[in-house]
């Protein structure tokens, strides 16, 4: 698990003293926090960050902490604070993220710039594999031949975490939407692990902590397997979770088994939420204990769909520091 950095004379903004964004339950759970930034911090930031184009981001990997404190300094500091707290804070550890007038494909730079400047305020994106850059942008169109679930359309992407098959530490997940066109159904799936009923069931099973082989498919560009548990402890003992059922290797019966129950307890919950990610919002989830998948949409011609994702390690475990000076 990651190594987080401690930091001393911490301060929690209250909310009725939140600056150039809102936050409030989303309907789905209370769990899922919405965080809002209206169009004047939007625009503002975007102003403001004009001169790096994303090529710029790429390439100076500092920049992208730069947008970072743009972002917050326009926020009067309060958000970096609210973005630690949430993302660390086990009876919460999710956001769903809009922005004011950010709704369109042919501002998909301006979408990254923006999650960008977010996850760099508590974390830092891992390099992507797939993409080669720390962020990927990847289209779902109606025809798929890819070896892998991620990008067909017509299946439910099952619950799972990130991170599973490589040896990165994967402490958050952001998911953006970019583009979405002649789209039927294909809502986000999330399930917080405290609210799946069978929990204690499999993280108390004999299985839980054996060492696992996980292996990716040629298209993810990892080519080497790691071995790990689907359960452990965080460091205050509390279980967390890292599993996905493409690419875990069971050796045997008894593990085939057991992952078999374990994918059809976590499909079959209740507590499962389904949640819409319009176009230019994101999730950001903690990756130990929210699973996420995609439920299946319906069959168009026209379907096209643009995801952008980043994933990456927490840099703070607890809340932030008193404003800038
Ligand atoms: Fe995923």
């Amino acid at each position: 698990m990651s190594t987080f950095v401690q930091l001393k004379n911490l301060v929690v903004p209250a909310p009725q003293t939140l600056s150039g964004f809102s936050l409030q339950p989303s309907p789905q759970s209370p769990r899922l926090l919405q965080l809002s930034f209206p169009a004047a911090t939007v625009q503002a930031f975007l102003a403001m960050v004009e001169e790096w184009p994303v090529q710029a981001l790429e390439y100076k990997s500092f920049l992208r902490f730069r947008v970072a404190r743009i972002l917050d300094d326009l926020c009067a500091n309060t958000l970096q604070p609210v973005l630690i707290n949430t993302l660390m804070d086990r009876a919460t550890g999710g956001l769903l993220i809009n922005a004011e007038g950010l709704d369109h494909v042919a501002q998909a730079d301006e979408m990254v710039k923006l999650a960008t400047a977010v996850s760099h305020l508590f974390g830092r994106s891992n390099f992507d594999a797939m993409s080669g850059q720390y962020y990927a942008r990847f289209v779902v169109q109606n025809v798929d031949a890819s070896d892998s679930y991620l990008r067909q359309p017509h299946r439910v992407l099952e619950l799972h975490t990130d991170g599973t098959f490589v040896e990165q530490d994967t402490d958050y997940v952001l998911m953006m939407k970019i583009d979405e066109q002649n789209m039927e159904g294909g809502n986000s799936l999330l399930l917080h692990l405290d609210d799946w009923e069978d929990l204690a069931t499999f993280n108390h099973h004999p299985l839980a902590r054996r060492e696992l082989r996980w292996t990716a498919p040629p298209s993810k560009r990892v080519d080497k397997d790691v071995f790990h548990p689907v359960f452990d402890n965080d460091a205050e003992g509390r279980p967390i979770i890292s599993y996905i059922d493409q690419f875990v290797q069971p050796k045997n019966f008894e593990e085939g088994n057991w992952l078999t129950d374990l994918s059809q307890s976590l499909e079959n919950s209740p507590a499962k939420l389904s949640v819409p990610v319009p176009v230019g919002s994101f999730l950001l989830i903690n990756n130990h204990f929210w699973l996420h998948g995609r439920d299946r949409f319906t069959a168009h011609p026209g379907l096209r769909r643009e995801l952008m994702r980043q994933r990456g390690y927490f840099t703070h475990a607890k809340v932030l520091r008193e404003p800038r000076q």
